[in-house]
């Protein structure tokens, strides 16, 4: 195990409210005490829009970043009723945003308005969680590598400050369901996005990338041994202060 940055991201998705922000004072804590151990760990917390100021401005942490999780890929005011844009989260504290979700795809996001996303949240200067990931049947035809390369390739463009984005791998078979997948198999992948990333973006810079999908306090353990993991992009799990935390420390075990 190296002793290379490593993210825990939390994706609450449509959960919280302002009495959860004890859950963040409680990993506030634990990353007080563990960081003093030696790791390098970066813990993010991207939670609803409406949890975002209350929190940005309960917990001055420099343990614990907030996040966003989507956002309008207009980058000014606009007649778009119930949404939000980068330049509005930004201005309420966040710091990150997890953009390309295959929940939010699979509610019409595209390629083409990712990519304007993306610009808009760079544009502010937030951080990037960018998602990439196939489905079971493109997984079971043998598509996995080249339906990640044209996510990649169709929204990031190599103009674009490299550094500021961070890809998060999630088979939208695993997200939610129990499954993960095989160690071997993983690690190839994770290999791949790499290169591609370097090769197409004409980058030297090696993005962090994240896996996602059904990450838990039990399974954690078997992704310590994949070098190229940069870390963990976690739903379900991390709406517990205690699954979150047991997460970190079982990675380390
Ligand atoms: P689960 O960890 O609940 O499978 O969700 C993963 C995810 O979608 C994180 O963005």
């Amino acid at each position: 195990m190296t002793n290379k940055l490593k993210y825990f991201i939390g994706n609450w998705k449509m959960f919280g409210d302002p009495s959860s922000l004890k859950i963040i004072n409680q990993i506030h804590s634990f990353c007080g005490r563990f960081k003093s151990r030696g790791k390098k760990n970066k813990i993010i917390l991207c939670v609803p829009n409406t949890l975002i100021y209350f929190f940005t401005t309960k917990i001055k942490s420099k343990f614990v970043s907030i996040g966003a999780q989507n956002c309008h890929h207009q980058k000014n005011y606009g007649s778009f009723t119930g949404s939000v844009n980068a330049m509005m989260l930004k201005k309420t504290g966040a710091r990150y945003i997890i953009l390309g979700h295959s929940e939010n795809r699979s509610e019409g996001d595209t390629n083409q308005i990712i990519k304007k996303k993306i610009e808009s949240a760079l544009k502010q200067k937030l951080n990037i969680i960018f998602c990439i990931g196939e489905t079971f049947k493109e997984k079971k035809v043998g598509k996995t590598l080249s339906v990640i390369r044209r996510q990649m390739r169709s929204s990031i463009d190599k103009k674009y400050n490299l550094n500021k984005i961070i890809i998060a791998y999630e088979p939208i078979w695993s997200i939610g369901s129990g499954k993960i997948p095989k160690i071997q198999e993983l690690k190839k992948i994770f290999i791949f996005i790499k290169n591609e990333f370097k090769k197409n973006f004409k980058t030297k810079v090696s993005p962090a990338v994240l896996y996602g999908g059904s990450v838990n306090d039990n399974n954690i353990k078997k992704f310590s041994s994949i070098s190229e993991i940069d870390g963990f992009l976690i739903g379900g799990a991390s709406q517990s202060s205690k699954k979150f935390i047991d997460i970190i420390k079982n990675y380390y075990k």
